[in-house]
């Protein structure tokens, strides 16, 4: 299957973000950002693979950044992430920017297969693609804040002990982190805090359909860790932890 740039095939960018939308949990797609949408404006860095009919079936998104290449310089969240993209955009590739203000790396945001082609290897086939993109724009390496997609089955197990946990075979519990480090990426660490909603509890009321009677910490369907839910103040917390990992290209 080949993969599209939206700016190759700009007609396909309705199709991506109606995938996009389609495959979080409703809660996701209203993090504390800047600009959010901005991240579906690098039409360069977005790809789309389409089935027979020409309907988008799965997708990659990124963003080139800068990053001085030292683990503890890494982006705390992604609204970091995707503002330093913004601040840098400009400079892409420029030699004669300024060394911190040059984009150097590509980041993976998100990988999205729609669910009657899942199990068939597309996340591989993303996570090879973005390092290919990469590679062709010039760029140092890929890094991923990655989301491990199990971790909502075990909310109440620290995001460290759980990017740990092992088969019996030996490889990595969780599915996309096992991916990850099968395509040789390195994990560089952790990233607690690195998406964040806040919002109030009517909102989350509306967006997960659990009553939250009381304040407290509470388990909702797709989250990584449990909401934090303040009647007092009515407000809601869900900060997000994911895992670093560096591709060599
Ligand atoms: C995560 C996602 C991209 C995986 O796509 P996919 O193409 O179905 O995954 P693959 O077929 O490449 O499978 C990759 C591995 O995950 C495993 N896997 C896939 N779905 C799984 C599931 N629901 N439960 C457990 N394991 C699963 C596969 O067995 C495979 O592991 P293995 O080869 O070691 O056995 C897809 O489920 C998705 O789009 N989810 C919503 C968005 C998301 O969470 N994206 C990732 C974070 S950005």
């Amino acid at each position: 299957m080949r993969a599209f740039t939206l700016a190759e095939r700009p007609e396909l960018k309705s199709e991506f973000e109606k995938l996009d939308e389609r495959l979080w949990p409703e809660f996701m797609l209203h993090g504390d950002m800047n600009n959010p949408d901005e991240f579906r404006d690098f039409d360069e860095y977005q790809f789309a693979y389409t089935d027979d009919s020409d309907q988008v079936v799965a997708a990659g998104q990124t963003i080139p950044f800068h990053w001085s290449g030292a683990t503890g310089e890494l982006p705390e969240t992604m609204d970091a992430i995707l503002q330093n993209a913004l601040a840098n955009r400009e400079a892409a590739a420029a030699t004669s920017a300024p060394v911190k203000r040059r984009v150097n790396y590509l980041c993976a945001v998100a990988a999205l297969v729609d669910e009657p082609a899942r199990g068939q290897g597309m996340s591989r086939t993303i996570l090879l693609e973005m390092k290919a993109l990469a590679r062709r724009k010039g760029l140092l390496g890929l890094v991923a804040p990655v989301r491990p997609t199990s971790k909502p089955r075990h909310p109440e197990i620290s995001i460290d002990e759980y990017a740990d946990w092992r088969r019996g075979d030996g490889q990595l519990y969780d599915p996309w982190l096992r991916v990850h480090e099968q395509l040789d990426g390195k994990r560089l660490g952790f990233a607690p805090r690195a998406f964040r909603v806040t919002a109030s509890v009517a909102d989350w009321r509306r967006w997960t359909g659990v009553a939250f009677e009381h304040s407290g910490a509470y388990l909702v369907a797709g989250a990584l860790v449990p909401v934090e839910i303040d009647l007092e103040s009515d407000t809601g917390t869900y900060i997000e932890p994911s895992v670093w990992y560096l591709h060599s290209l």
